[in-house]
């Protein structure tokens, strides 16, 4: 392509270095796009004959049709998938394919092709995680009266219900969709008609372009058109977050699967067994989303860094914006929907987590609040007294509401037989009804609402 200037071709290192045709090639339909629209706006504005432009077009159409069928050509040669298209168009209809390119340059083709890129997988991941809002949705109404045990520390604090704990990740998802979202309307400028990097003195149109590629406009200045790569990066930290948000529960389930927790069985679609120890059904699925998280991060430390000493405007340094970005979506969509599926197929125990509830004292602090509440004590004197409470429980080997009256009123007279209609799991949670409490109508009142479309 620059064979003018050139006497002799490149060493195989350098071509081995400067390609990128191994990674770019999976940009080849955003790249037909954005040159039907070139195109089509040359031949609107007379740059270039519409007899030529609609040869180009079609001959565009033909390509496309060639790696569709046929996958994209690797050809080291022709570093790119621009050159790739380009060498092809020119062997479907010969010499006028030379005029495609006028007007226009790779640094502003290659990152209108990568917006378009980066715009359908945010559509992809938003249905996605759209779909895995389902599953929570499905999961949190069976269980809204599931009682569990909640934890601070890792300690059981107070029971609360199952349906609540999913929710809590359906407004995770909420904030990451949201996220995404705000990432996409603020990319949505194309950058298509930047040139190399100063525009162009062709009287192109960039507004029909921008328009045919369904973009909101043109991007306002070409320097900053051909150098921003803030899109690349703005879906990297949308996608770690969510992917801390995947990882946080996948290590949930990790812990639930485990025998001390007994709160989950995985159907055997989503466990692996082990090679020597036959009673094992391993959760690698959670694991690995898990991990993932880590590698999602990796991608996009690597573009930040990577952006972080560039000059003003394409330097080639930008060329490796990609891989991570293809990595980081390869992942991601892998998690959601290994966690939609274990969701959706989760037996959840709900005998076992009612009895870790009860067993872990978790109604201690409904004794505290019933105590300010219906004898007037102090709030830190009430703690101090069911502190007390709970050390007399453990002594008798009992749960909180197993305790004798007798025993209670000996630690504090205050106390009479009403204590007991709050000492329960089920009471427990069932009072907890400040807005976005744990009680099952709260959860369900939630639920309906997120079906509503209300959040
Ligand atoms: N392969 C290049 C990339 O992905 C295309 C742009 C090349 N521009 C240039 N001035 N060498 O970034």
């Amino acid at each position: 392509m620059w064979g003018g200037r050139f006497a002799e071709g490149p060493a195989a290192v350098m071509r081995a270095i400067n390609a990128s045709i191994p990674f770019d090639k999976r940009l080849w339909r955003q790249d037909i796009a954005g040159s039907k629209a070139h195109v089509a706006m040359l031949g609107a504005t007379g740059i270039v004959s519409p007899e030529n432009a609609a040869a180009i077009s079609a001959g565009l159409d033909s390509v496309a049709a060639h790696y569709a069928a046929h996958g994209v050509d690797e050809d080291m040669a022709l570093e790119d998938i621009h050159m790739q298209s380009e060498a092809r168009l020119a062997e479907a209809i010969g010499p006028v394919a030379g005029r495609l390119h006028t007007a226009r340059s790779r640094n502003d083709q290659v990152a209108t092709d990568f917006k378009l890129w980066v715009r359908d997988a945010i559509d992809e991941v938003d249905a996605a995680l759209s779909g895995f809002q389902t599953a929570l949705l499905i999961r949190a109404e069976e269980h809204a009266d599931s009682v569990m045990p909640g934890f601070t520390h890792l300690q059981s604090a107070q029971p609360v219900t199952l349906g609540h704990h999913l929710m809590a990740y359906h407004e995770m998802m909420l904030r990451d969709r949201s996220r995404f979202a705000d990432a996409r309307a603020r990319m949505n400028l194309c950058p298509l008609g930047s040139a190399a990097l100063a525009g162009t003195g062709f009287p192109i149109d960039r507004e029909m372009t921008a328009a045919a590629l369904g973009f909101d406009g043109p991007t306002r200045n070409s320097l900053d058109g051909v150098s921003d790569r803030d899109f690349a990066i703005d879906y990297l930290t949308s996608a770690t977050q969510c992917s801390l948000h995947l990882s946080r529960l996948a290590e949930e389930f990790v812990l639930w699967a485990s025998q001390p927790f007994g709160f989950v069985a995985l159907s055997d679609q989503w466990s692996t067994g082990s090679s020597i120890m036959p009673q094992k059904r391993n959760p690698d699925a959670a694991e690995l989303v898990r991990g993932h998280a880590g590698r999602i991060l990796g991608c996009m430390t690597a573009l930040m860094v990577t952006m972080k000493g560039l000059p003003l405007a394409y330097s080639k340094d930008m060329q490796d914006d990609k891989p991570p970005v293809f990595e980081a979506h390869d992942l991601l969509a892998l998690s959601i929907a290994a966690m939609t599926g274990m969701v959706e197929s989760a037996t959840f125990r709900t005998d076992r987590m009612r009895k870790v509830a009860e067993a872990g004292f978790a109604t201690a602090t409904d004794l505290a609040d019933w105590l300010v509440r219906e004898a007037g004590v102090p709030f830190r004197e009430a703690h101090h007294i069911t502190g007390r409470a709970v050390a007399r429980a453990e002594a008798l080997g009992v749960m909180l509401d197993a305790v004798p009256l007798a025993d209670l009123q000996a630690i504090d007279p205050r106390i009479d037989a009403r204590v007991y209609g709050v000492l329960s799991v089920d009471a427990s949670v069932a009072s907890r009804t400040s807005l976005g409490g744990t009680a099952p109508l709260r959860v369900r009142a939630a639920i309906a609402a997120a079906r509503g479309g209300e959040t």
